[in-house]
């Protein structure tokens, strides 16, 4: 049952010297490549703070086109704190039974029409489709927003030519500004009207505030479940046994989804700025320096995982920082885990096997690593079950 879906880049480095060395605008950064360092330096916020230059935690560096502070992301504690209880409440609904319905419908609906159109780009006519019709459901915002999104395409955040374009982020700042602009003269029960009612400390929060929640909502729950969602599915592809497997044994499903999140990584890293001279995995950094915690590789460290490298959809121990760990751990992701649980279970009931027609593979590129994150392109038949 051999899965080199996809291959772990930093395991020579990881192995030999715990830590990965990357250029970026004359900002370097220090990876930690091992799941105990990760872990260790997520928690130390005092050291390794977030709440540096807004866009500097960021790798690439977005100091350069950004200005906004993304909340509560940009943040650390205690005032993070003060936002998270704010907004745990209202990224846990995707617990609710009513948004679990309407999610189930929106990708019953989605996996129907892949059945009968017969050859389809998964990528943009799936699993961006899958996450914006899901956002909708986050936010609490007409269905019919979703169809701005996906015009947007793929690859609004950034451009084909580069990482970093200025102009493709302000169709996002603006729509975000604009947005806002409504939702104060047109009150409704959406995420936005949720923030500009809210208050800290007795203090409403500014409109600065609300687009820095928004921008992170937007961004952050985008390229990650675009590449989760396309994952999954490739992987059924090449494992039809495994499908089959979750078929008879649908209770393994919850655990199967965080072996899948733990096996793609969809987010590689995220820096830190190090507030003073100290050492990690026996390497010294300095203060002003970045480091970047590498969620990827500590989900791939063969002392924590037995059999790293392998789809084991049953694993037990499954301790993945997929997700992040410590305070800024993925405010989305009882709303991801959701899509995944109900792609599998939907794919499980409606489609038999699935065919790779062809693909073109998404590579991040790290400088000494080229890491593959998902498909820029997957055209795909489904054969429905009979
Ligand atoms: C934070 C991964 C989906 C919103 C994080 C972090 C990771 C992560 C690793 C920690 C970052 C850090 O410590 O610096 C993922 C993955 C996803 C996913 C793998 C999909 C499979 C989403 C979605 C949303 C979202 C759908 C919202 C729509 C956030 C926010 C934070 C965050 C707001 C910051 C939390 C904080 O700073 O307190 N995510 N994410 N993510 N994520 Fe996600």
């Amino acid at each position: 049952n051999r899965t080199e879906q996809l291959p772990d880049v930093f395991e020579q480095a990881r192995i030999t010297k715990g830590v990965g060395f990357i250029e970026d605008q004359d900002d370097p950064v220090t990876m930690i490549l091992g799941l105990k360092d990760v872990r260790k330096c997520a928690n130390n916020w005092k050291i390794f703070q977030s709440g540096a230059v807004p866009g500097r935690i960021v790798v690439p560096s977005e100091v350069s086109i950004r200005e906004t502070r993304q909340i509560p992301f940009e943040l650390d504690p205690p005032e993070h704190k003060h936002f998270r209880d704010l907004l745990n409440p209202w990224f846990k609904r995707p617990l609710e039974q009513g948004y679990i319905n309407s999610l189930q419908q929106i990708i019953e609906e989605l996996v129907d029409d892949v059945i009968h159109h017969g050859s389809t780009d998964i990528v943009s006519e799936f699993s961006l489709k899958l996450q914006s019709r899901a956002l909708t459901l986050l936010l609490n915002v007409p269905y019919e927003e979703s169809l701005v999104w996906i015009n947007w395409g793929t690859h609004v955040f950034r451009s084909n030519e580069s990482e970093l374009d200025g102009e493709k982020a302000a169709i996002l700042y603006d729509y975000i500004d604009n947005q806002i602009e409504l939702a104060m003269k047109t009150p409704s029960d959406s995420l936005y009207s949720s923030l500009l009612n809210a208050s800290i400390d007795g203090k409403k929060l500014s409109k600065e505030q609300i687009k820095g929640v928004m921008i992170l909502t937007f961004a952050g729950g985008r390229d990650t479940v675009i590449n989760a969602v396309t994952n999954t599915i490739a992987y059924f592809a090449s494992q039809p046994s495994s499908l089959s497997r979750l078929r008879k044994e649908p209770e393994i499903i919850p655990r199967a989804v965080e072996e899948l999140i733990r096996y793609f990584s969809p987010l590689t890293h995220m820096g830190r700025v190090v507030t003073q001279d100290t050492d990690v995995a026996q390497q010294e950094v300095t203060a002003d320096s970045r480091i970047s915690l590498c969620w990827a590789s500590a989900n791939r460290d063969a002392s924590v995982f037995e059999q790293p490298n392998e789809v084991i959809l049953d694993r037990k121990i499954n301790p993945h920082v997929a997700f992040g760990f410590g305070p800024h751990n993925c405010l989305g992701a009882t709303h991801a885990r959701q899509i995944i649980k109900t792609l599998i279970t939907t794919l499980t009931n409606k489609v038999d096997t699935i065919e790779v027609l062809s693909q073109q593979d998404n590579i991040e590129d790290w400088g000494a690593f080229q890491r593959k994150v998902g498909y820029e392109q997957l055209n795909m038949i489904f054969s429905p079950c009979r």
